[in-house]
């Protein structure tokens, strides 16, 4: 006999897995969201060989594709007359949604964005106006050929939401979420409604102060690390220094930018999915971050952001990471996409993914999508 808990949460997994190339969520707050559409055409990485081994820069540059795919995203709010899959709907029928908001490639707060090179660019769109404590859902249409990826679903925050936007980070490419910062001071109020990128945080005005410890932690690495033979010793039948220091810029970054939950009772994923990682902050802070002056709680980084580290790199930097069971669950979300009980990978449940609009923890990095 299969509990029939169990057949349902099987259920939801199975279902997850057929949105592979959906567009993707950053991060919501009561009246803003970051959306990604499926990633196309991934730059050329020339293989790194000794004695040359290059270790990607603490601040990549990527020159944007010149002919990037065009795509033209719809959100609205989800009702029970809401298309549930891209199969049974059509560019026309979308536009036609009451409440639609479409905004196309060339829409204002709209840039090209290269989370994973590995996986390609993808347009990002700071989507306005949305309506606090609201399920939003999600579609996106390449405009050549017409194709609709989707749907997914976003949740927007209650009103007394205190975080804040950051994005576009060329140093932390996965950080695309609410982070504990006050919202920038506006110069120009006439634009607020108009400018989103006023209203969120992007490298161009992070305040150095959230930020010189991780890039000072970014070069550190990038030495100690290249004090190894890249390339000529194996440290790893699987991993190279690359995904070495890849993986601890991502780990380096969700500790470095805690991400803000959604408390309400709305986002608590229903039974028989398990309750997201979710520790209570108040002014102290556990890192150097200045502290916001209201309390708030954090969705804690996946364990599998450290233990990624650990397997990544050689054995003489020392990383290690709390132990499940022991202290880990303090300051990390354990078990939802690796098995912690037998440390088997990707076998933990349900995974860090947000397509239903919840969240279980700050993956921080491309294992959820
Ligand atoms: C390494 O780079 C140097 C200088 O750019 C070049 O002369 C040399 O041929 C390169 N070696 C290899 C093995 O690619
Ligand atoms: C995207 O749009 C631009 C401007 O309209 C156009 O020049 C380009 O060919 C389009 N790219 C694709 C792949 O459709
Ligand atoms: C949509 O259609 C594709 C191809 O016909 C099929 O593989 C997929 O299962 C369908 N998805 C849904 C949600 O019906
Ligand atoms: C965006 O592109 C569409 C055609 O794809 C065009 O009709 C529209 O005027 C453009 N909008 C802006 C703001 O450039
Ligand atoms: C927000 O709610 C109002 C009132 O219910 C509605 O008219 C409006 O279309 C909603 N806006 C969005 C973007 O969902
Ligand atoms: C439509 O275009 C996108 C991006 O160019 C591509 O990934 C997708 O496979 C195409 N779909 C079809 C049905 O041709
Ligand atoms: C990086 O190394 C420098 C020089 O050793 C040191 O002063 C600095 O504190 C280190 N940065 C961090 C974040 O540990
Ligand atoms: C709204 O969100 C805040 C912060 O996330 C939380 O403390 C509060 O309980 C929420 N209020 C409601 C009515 O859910
Ligand atoms: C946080 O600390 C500041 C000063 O350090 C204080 O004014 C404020 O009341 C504190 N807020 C909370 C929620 O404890
Ligand atoms: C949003 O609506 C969809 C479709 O009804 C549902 O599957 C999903 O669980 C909802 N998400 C949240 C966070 O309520």
């Amino acid at each position: 006999m299969i509990p029939s808990s169990l057949l349902a949460l099987l259920a939801i997994l199975l279902q997850r897995s057929a949105a592979q190339d959906a567009p993707i969520l950053g991060d919501t707050t009561q009246s803003v969201a970051i959306v990604f559409s499926p990633p196309f055409l991934p730059p050329d990485i020339p293989p790194q060989t000794y004695p040359n081994y290059t270790l990607p820069p603490v601040q990549p540059s990527w020159q944007p594709p010149t002919d990037p795919y065009n795509y033209t995203l719809f959100v609205f709010p989800t009702t029970g007359s809401t298309p549930a899959s891209a199969n049974n709907t059509s560019p026309q029928a979308l536009r036609a949604v009451s409440g639609a908001v479409e905004l196309a490639s060339n829409a204002t707060d709209s840039s090209l964005v290269l989370r994973d090179p590995y996986e390609g660019w993808r347009r990002q769109w700071l989507v306005g106006g949305l309506n606090a404590s609201t399920n939003y859902t999600a579609f996106a249409v390449e405009d050549r050929n017409q194709s609709i990826t989707g749907p997914i679903y976003l949740l927007t925050k209650n009103a007394s939401f205190p975080c804040t936007l950051v994005h576009s980070l060329p140093y932390c490419p996965f950080v695309s979420y609410a982070v504990p910062i006050p919202p920038p001071s506006q110069t120009d109020p006439a634009q607020l409604d108009t400018s989103l990128t006023q209203q969120t945080y992007t490298a161009d005005d992070l305040p150095g102060e959230y930020t010189a410890i991780l890039l000072s932690s970014l070069g550190n690495f990038s030495i100690t690390l290249s004090s190894f033979a890249c390339g000529r010793d194996v440290y790893s039948p699987l991993k190279t220094c690359e995904e070495c220091f890849d993986a601890y810029r991502d780990w380096a970054c969700a500790i470095s930018f805690p991400r803000c939950a959604n408390t309400d009772i709305l986002a608590a994923p229903p039974a028989p999915l398990p309750s997201p990682a979710l520790m209570p902050r108040t002014n102290m802070s556990r890192n150097t971050f200045p502290p916001l002056d209201q309390t708030y709680t954090e969705l804690l980084p996946c364990i599998e952001t450290c233990t990624m580290v650990d397997r990544s790199c050689p054995y003489f930097l020392q990383f290690g990471c709390p132990l499940p069971g022991v202290t880990a669950e303090f300051s990390y979300g354990v078990g939802f996409i690796d098995d912690a009980e037998h440390g088997r990978q990707d076998a933990g449940v349900p995974g860090a993914a947000e397509e239903y609009g919840y969240a279980w923890c700050n993956s921080g990095s491309s294992y959820d999508y």
